[in-house]
């Protein structure tokens, strides 16, 4: 059942085929390795919803060749209504992750601004990958900030630094090196001694399936654990540091991101241990000020909560397990206000949690 996917990066143009935009199919991790080819804007918007590319980097840039792909398209009639409503389209896929609209809305201007261009399709597409580069580099910057925290850890502690993530915010959520993640390669190829705490993270278990993956095949120290483990290993020093992705940060600092963070976040604060949110300025919603009360948290089938998916030695299997007349309720988000960060790691380096520092770092 080995399947090997080092150095893939998440999305990539099929070779030889420009109409049409690659991605693993994470529905399948870490169980079977298949490719999921998207050759329409309904393609994309498909492989948003249903999850076979996920994380808030990757469906931004999978809107962005969305957009390349409604733009392919066009047949005839009024072309601006046509790109408006298919980027209205692709922005209905999912509420809460802004990389999804930001990219969108970039792709869109630019589309607009360049319609009369007899190249406008191979300059729409350079633009995509040139969103998509952007992400790997706002990624490997944040891994390298990421790690200075580490290393200090590593050097008052001169042992293994423990970490605790949540859901995946690895490379599998992005394009390359991934958010939370990175930091953790960066250290682990430098010989800094880390381990991993993998919160499984119910009801999708992006962390047992997909964040336990990454590390494995990274070789990087990892224990899976249930999401109501860490605040025990906290009360007991078994964690250093906490590293978590985020969908949407607010310009104040409120961090949106898998649910069941706010509840890491608690227990972090209640037992002093450095809690960080790594993210890309994609992901900074330069217009939300309160988190709690405006950013969008998406409400998905109950029947995640209520059934359970694992590989059964031949194939993906989906088990009941709750008893069948009782409901079931699945926020797929919370948010952690910024007073309960230490701090957010981004691609210009590491800030506060809150307005002045964040603005210091990224100056309007
Ligand atoms: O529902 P998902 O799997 O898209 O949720 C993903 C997360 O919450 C990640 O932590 C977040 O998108 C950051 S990814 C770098």
């Amino acid at each position: 059942m080995k399947i090997q996917c080092k150095h893939y990066n998440t999305i990539w143009l099929k070779k030889g085929d420009s109409k049409t935009v690659q991605v693993i199919d994470q529905r399948k991790l870490p169980f079977q390795f298949e490719i999921f080819n998207i050759k329409t804007v309904a393609d994309a918007f498909f492989v948003i919803k249903e999850m076979v590319v996920r994380g808030a980097p990757l469906i931004g840039v999978t809107a962005a060749y969305g957009m390349y792909l409604a733009l392919l398209d066009f047949k005839s009639g009024n072309f601006e209504s046509y790109i408006k409503e298919n980027a209205n389209y692709l922005k209905s896929s999912r509420p809460t992750a802004v990389n999804l609209s930001f990219a969108v809305d970039d792709m869109l201007d630019f589309i607009l601004q360049k319609k009369s261009n007899s190249n406008l399709i191979e300059k729409t597409l350079e633009k995509a990958n040139d969103l998509k580069e952007r992400e790997i580099q706002f990624s490997e910057k944040i891994g390298e900030f990421g790690l200075e925290i580490i290393e200090k850890i590593y050097q008052k502690k001169k042992g293994t630094v423990n970490i605790l993530t949540h859901c995946n915010a690895g490379w599998l959520a992005c394009i390359d090196w991934g958010t939370a993640t990175a930091p953790i390669y960066k250290a682990h190829l430098k010989g800094i001694p880390v381990h991993v705490w993998v919160d499984e993270t119910r009801p999708r278990n992006q962390g047992a399936r997909l964040t336990a993956f990454e590390l494995g095949e990274e070789g990087v120290p990892h224990t899976v654990i249930p999401d109501n483990t860490g605040g025990h290993l906290m009360q007991h020093g078994m964690v250093d540091l906490v590293i978590v992705g985020s969908d949407r940060t607010t310009i104040t600092g409120d961090v949106a991101n898998k649910i069941g963070t706010y509840l890491k976040a608690l227990a972090a604060k209640d037992n002093n241990v450095p809690f960080y949110a790594a993210l890309p300025s994609t992901t900074i919603d330069w217009e939300m000020e309160d988190g709690i009360k405006e950013i969008p948290i998406e409400l998905r089938d109950p029947k995640e909560v209520s059934e359970i998916e694992g590989w059964n030695g031949s194939e993906i299997k989906s088990v009941r397990l709750v008893p069948e007349n009782s409901k079931a309720l699945n926020y797929g988000f919370d948010v952690t206000p910024a007073r309960l960060l230490t701090g957010l790691i981004t691609e210009r380096g590491v800030c506060e949690a809150n307005k002045k520092s964040i603005l210091k770092l990224f100056p309007q």
